[in-house]
């Protein structure tokens, strides 16, 4: 590859081509340093509305505003090269009607580079999935727990339990028949998550689901150990990076109210040091 040559981002086509195939890895991220991290490793990375919650202290991600996609949108498509981008529609931006929703699925994509937007919702939602994808906006639907939805949900429950089953399956259904290239299960029991999957012929990316999905997402914040409020049975830790944090950020304390930072090799020094140790 030359110097100048930029590597190919991952579109949609090549997420929808991996259904059945090696399972699809995405995280969350919000930032540069973060999205740098997961360009390697991640096919997609999910501008998530969770960050509200976790990097803005919100209750819950209603009070996501269009201007905080953007924001973080844009810091994280500078991390990215390999990896597919996916943003968040966040609450209020795309339900009132599929124009509102164009409307605002265009400026997403256009002021970040997204490669895809995602919404909350199933079969209600199946004629804005359309409406976009007609006009050239890939879609990636989220189904089954949806956070906008807390409110009519009743809280953050499992969805599709007992007789809840159909509901969920045909809201996948209806997604997947709408032109959605991809579809989030959040919360749903796992047989159910594995049925929808041999049901569907687009990716399910599973979260709190199945290890049968076709795919895997999880907030960044919450398996790194920096989101500590509350876990999910869902989140795996892979990380405490709070507790690292917090650590060192204890020690800083410490040194600073003992005079012991900044030391010799911290500080400068009268004279003008050699060439080499201008630092
Ligand atoms: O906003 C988010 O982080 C999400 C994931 C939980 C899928 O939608």
């Amino acid at each position: 590859m030359s110097a100048t040559a930029k590597k190919k981002a991952l579109m949609p086509q090549d997420i929808r081509a991996r259904k059945g195939g090696v399972p699809i890895v995405s995280l969350t991220a919000y930032t540069t340093p973060m999205a740098q991290m997961m360009d390697a490793h991640c096919d997609f990375v999910l501008v998530g509305d969770s960050v509200g919650m976790v990097l803005h202290g919100l209750p819950s991600t209603l009070g996501v505003t269009m201007d905080m996609m953007i924001l973080h949108g844009q810091a994280v498509a500078r991390g990215l090269s390999r990896a597919m981008m996916v943003i968040d529609m966040p609450f209020g931006s795309y339900e009132q009607s599929p124009q509102q929703g164009f409307a605002n699925a265009a400026r997403l994509m256009a002021e970040t580079g997204a490669g895809a937007v995602k919404l909350e919702g199933g079969r209600h939602m199946a004629d804005t999935i359309a409406f976009l994808v007609a006009r050239g906006i890939p879609v990636m639907a989220h189904i089954g727990l949806t956070p906008q939805s807390i409110n009519t949900l009743g809280g953050y429950t499992v969805q599709g339990r007992d007789a809840g089953a159909q509901a969920v399956t045909e809201d996948a259904k209806a997604v997947a028949q709408a032109g959605a290239f991809a579809v989030v299960l959040e919360k749903v029991p796992e047989k159910l998550a594995d049925v929808i999957t041999a049901q569907v012929d687009i990716p399910t990316i599973g979260i709190g689901a199945s290890a049968g999905c076709d795919g895997q997402i999880l907030v960044v914040d919450d398996m790194l150990g920096l989101f500590t409020a509350f876990k999910a049975k869902f989140v795996k830790r892979y990380a405490d990076l709070g507790d690292a944090a917090e650590a060192a950020i204890a020690q800083y304390a410490k040194e600073v109210r003992a005079r012991s930072f900044p030391a010799a090799e911290h500080v400068f020094a009268n004279t003008s040091p050699a060439q080499k140790d201008r630092k």
